[in-house]
């Protein structure tokens, strides 16, 4: 009996120093701590989870997604470092002495999210909202949010629009290739001349618009965000003017809106909101801008993109000019003696460079 019970005791022991403090398993990063490469924060209710991730190219990002096994492009809902990936393994994620919240890396200056004032005693902690929230520890007083930095997610909780004290913007800017986190050519936000609709804007044009909201809904009938799942509220007073929003579960445990490197608004179901077909004769079509076009197209022109390496040798354009796959778009619809446009790098899908085709030859459409 007494061997019995020392069995179990000698057994707990053991569970203890394997269940003893892990980084995988909490919620908060206090002073002193990181979360490397592999390690993972996990909210209270284990909804989200932090850490760093890769996708296709050896680029390493911090992000933050739902705790499910999907893939990592379907379930992510923030990128810390879009425009800064680091090139291995070697991340860390700390708060320093002075209260900075930042990314290390063996590949240079680290990156910093937040800025500390030096002494102060602050931690961070994932909430189950899907906000990563630095605090001052003394008087809980909010430091900084990721919610306040979306990526091109946005989940119940987050706000699009802007702080009218400070001056910052709450929108989503898309990637720029299927791959490429950095900061792509079409952002999600509240129309700037602060009317109660939504917009997309490509560069600073607009693009499509929801309509203006009313009683939770946008007045557009044909707006993917404006069916009976989505509960829109805007909200104005003199420090803020914003969009939330609530999301009837009932079709998904894992909300996220979602702007493409293409433009296109999509959540679980499927595309929400799509311009590019403005060419094709598609009916979701409502409330995109129509393109500026010269004579020699026509709004009724069947359209084909082709994103296949071109083997042609076409006329490039400067990789300098650095142009995503809808700028090409734009730049071939505009010129009379474009036929097609591909890309001119082999990963065709990353989209970052573009080359516009306009031998006659190359396609016979
Ligand atoms: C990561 O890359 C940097 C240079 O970019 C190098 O100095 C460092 O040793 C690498 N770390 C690991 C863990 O591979
Ligand atoms: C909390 O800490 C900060 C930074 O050290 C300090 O400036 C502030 O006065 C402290 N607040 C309280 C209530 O102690
Ligand atoms: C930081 O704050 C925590 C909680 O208020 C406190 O227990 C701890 O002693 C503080 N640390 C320092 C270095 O002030
Ligand atoms: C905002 O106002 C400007 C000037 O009146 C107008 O040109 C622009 O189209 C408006 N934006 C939207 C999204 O309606
Ligand atoms: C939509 O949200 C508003 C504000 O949060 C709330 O008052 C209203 O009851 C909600 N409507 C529905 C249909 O859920
Ligand atoms: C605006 O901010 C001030 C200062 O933080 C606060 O006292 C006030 O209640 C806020 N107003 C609204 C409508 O939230
Ligand atoms: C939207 O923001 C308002 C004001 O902060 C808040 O009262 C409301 O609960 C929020 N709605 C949702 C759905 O998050
Ligand atoms: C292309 O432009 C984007 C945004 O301006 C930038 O982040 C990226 O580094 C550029 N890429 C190249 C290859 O110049
Ligand atoms: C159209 O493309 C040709 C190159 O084939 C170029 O010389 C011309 O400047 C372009 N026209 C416009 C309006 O961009």
């Amino acid at each position: 009996m007494a061997s019995k019970v020392r069995n179990v005791i000698l057994c707990l022991s053991c569970l203890l120093l394997f269940v003893g403090p892990s980084s995988s398993l909490l919620e908060t990063l206090v002073q002193g701590q990181e979360v490397k490469d592999g390690d993972e924060l996990v909210s209270a209710q284990g909804n989200f989870k932090l850490g760093f991730f890769t996708l296709e190219s050896n680029n390493y990002y911090l992000g933050i997604w739902y705790n499910d096994n999907r893939q990592r492009q379907d379930n992510l809902v923030w990128v810390a470092n879009r425009d800064s990936p680091i090139f291995n393994n070697s991340g860390s994620l700390t708060i320093d002495d002075n209260g900075n919240l930042k990314i290390s890396h063996g590949g240079g200056l680290p990156i910093v999210l937040y800025s500390g004032q030096g002494g102060s005693n602050t931690s961070a902690v994932l909430l189950d909202t899907g906000n990563f929230v630095l605090r001052e520890l003394n008087n809980s007083e909010e430091l900084w949010q990721s919610f306040d930095y979306p990526s091109h997610i946005l989940v119940p909780g987050m706000k699009l629009g802007v702080n009218r004290k400070t001056g910052h913007t709450w929108s989503l800017t898309s990637w720029r290739g299927v791959v490429v986190p950095d900061l792509g050519v079409f952002t999600f936000g509240m129309d700037s001349n602060h009317t109660n609709q939504l917009v997309i804007l490509w560069h600073d044009n607009i693009y499509w618009t929801s309509g203006s909201l009313e009683r939770g809904h946008f007045t557009s009938s044909f707006s993917g965000i404006s069916d009976s799942y989505y509960n829109f509220s805007y909200i104005s007073n003199e420090n803020e003017t914003f969009f939330n929003y609530s999301v009837e579960t009932s079709f998904t445990k894992s909300p996220r809106l979602v702007i493409d490197y293409l433009g296109r608004l999509s959540d679980d179901r499927g595309i929400l909101v799509d311009c590019i077909s403005r060419f094709s004769g598609s009916s979701k079509v409502e409330r995109c801008m129509p393109a500026q076009l010269p004579e020699c197209r026509s709004p009724d022109d069947v359209f084909y993109s082709h994103f296949t390496f071109m083997y042609n040798d076409g006329f490039k354009f400067s990789e300098s000019e650095n142009l995503t796959v809808m700028d090409c778009e734009a730049k071939c619809l505009n010129n009379c003696s474009c036929v097609a446009y591909a890309s001119t790098i082999e990963d065709a899908q990353t989209g970052v460079r573009f080359g516009l085709a306009h031998r006659q030859d190359l396609m016979d459409l």
